[in-house]
């Protein structure tokens, strides 16, 4: 057998602990022989060296920080699993691409930021830098981007990239409970972080989205491009109203081209509930990619865990062994394309809109005018009524407010905005109005 593949670990948290396990248990002399070289772990790293992962590290050399591992260590490939936008994760990753070693990294947040720059230093050290971890855990996204599918103009790509969310909105589809119910439940059970507020807010998915554009353009990796709204004001009201309809709500990230740019955008949206998409239910991912050649086609799979990310990592770990070079991205990081961002108010498509009517006569009509006024075409409106509410002193009629939900034809997010703004100023609503935008699968 040739020289071991010498491999240092940065990060031994749940997905640490599965590589360690993927690699030291049966699966890694079957990746020797496919390899025709053992992987071996030699070096670590972590917070706390005394902590029990339930793997057994005793045998690695142990390195006090990821810049000291990543410097000093006697290794091949350099994974880093520590996580985080900077600090540790960067300054090791630029160490060991420096050096000229490959890096695999899971690290959405520190690439959506620097991946550029990382992928440049890569490219000029030789040196590979892999992240299929990085996008939707355990999904093969990347290697498909770049290999399988990379003789196609990609059109549009889509996908629900956050599990925690779409476990959320299905409970609460389930449930009919309150978000805030229901995130309070998933931390209990430990499906949401004690901070969700990256996953709920819709940051996480967008790290994601950034990184799947560049892989899909060719551009310039631009997390700050990317239009973001997390589910937090979805209510069972909303659920209930768009299941009536056939539709279900999912948090996706959605990139592409338009004449005006690229629109990246991470928002609930409203899928045909009888779609593939639709059907994606808990915390599964799946990514849609629309390629000219190709067609549509569809992954759909464990976005976390322990074994699903630790199976994109080793992964990149035998792709690191193979000899050939190829660029970061889909081009190389110098040929980038600069990123010109199409605004959302420029978006097109359909939208649903659920406002609580003053119950008067005139008022829906007045709505129907708003809409038609800013040129947007209605395809439904339904009132929903919820009955007359009697004043329990004096058993007097008083005013109900009634939900009316529209979901309109295509238009564009401008005219939604204005036409809606219109209809607040005219007093005929109570409250604010919830806007979820429609995607057209
Ligand atoms: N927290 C993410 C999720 C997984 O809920 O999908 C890691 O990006």
């Amino acid at each position: 057998m040739n020289e071991p593949l010498k491999i240092g670990l940065a990060g031994l948290g749940t997905v640490g602990r599965g590589v360690i396990r993927m690699i030291e248990g049966s699966n890694g002399e079957a990746i020797a022989r496919k390899l025709g070289r053992p992987v071996q772990i030699t070096s670590v790293t972590a917070r706390d060296r005394t902590k029990d992962r339930g793997v057994d590290i005793s045998s690695y050399q142990w390195f006090e920080t990821p810049e000291a591992l990543a410097k000093e260590a006697d290794i091949d490939v350099f994974v880093e699993l520590i996580g985080g936008e900077n600090g540790p994760a960067l300054e090791a990753t630029k160490i060991a691409l420096g050096r000229g070693l490959d890096v695999v990294t899971a690290n959405k947040a520190m690439l959506a930021m620097h991946s550029v720059k990382l992928a440049i230093l890569a490219e000029e050290k030789d040196a590979k830098l892999l992240f299929e971890a990085a996008i939707a855990g355990g999904i093969p996204i990347v290697k498909t981007l770049k290999e399988s599918l990379s003789g196609n103009q990609i059109k549009r790509v889509y996908g629900i990239l956050n599990g925690t969310c779409n476990y959320i909105l299905t409970v609460m589809q389930n449930e009919g409970k309150p978000f805030d119910v229901i995130l309070k439940a998933a931390q209990e059970e430990g499906y949401a972080e004690a901070d969700p507020s990256f996953d709920i807010g819709g940051i996480d998915a967008a790290h994601k989205l950034a990184l799947l554009t560049s892989l899909c353009f060719g551009t310039e990796t631009s997390f700050k491009d990317v239009y973001i709204e997390g589910i937090e004001k979805i209510t069972p009201e909303d659920i209930t109203a768009v299941d009536d309809l056939g539709y279900r709500i999912k948090l996706l990230g959605v990139a592409l081209k338009t004449d005006e740019g690229i629109e990246q955008r991470v928002h609930p949206t409203l899928v045909p509930k009888n779609s593939a998409i639709g059907q994606v239910s808990g915390v599964t991912n799946c990514v849609c990619v629309d390629g000219d050649f190709v067609g549509k086609v569809m992954q759909v799979g464990p976005g976390a865990g322990e074994g699903p990310t630790a199976s994109s990592v080793v992964g990149d770990i035998i792709e690191a062994a193979s000899k050939d070079q190829s660029p970061v991205f889909t081009l190389p990081a110098k040929e980038l394309m600069t990123y010109q961002r199409a605004p959302i108010r420029a978006h097109e498509g359909g939208y649903y809109v659920r406002l609580s009517l003053c119950d008067r006569p005139g008022t829906f009509a007045a709505i129907a005018n708003r809409m038609a006024e800013f040129g947007i075409s209605l395809e439904s409106i339904v009132q929903r009524h919820q009955g007359d509410k009697f004043n329990s002193q004096n058993e007097e009629k008083t005013e109900a407010p009634a939900p009316v939900v529209i979901i309109t034809h295509n238009t564009t997010e401008l005219a939604v905005s204005e036409a809606l703004q219109a209809i607040e100023q005219d007093g005929h609503i109570i409250g604010q109005p919830n806007m979820i935008r429609i995607e057209r699968l």
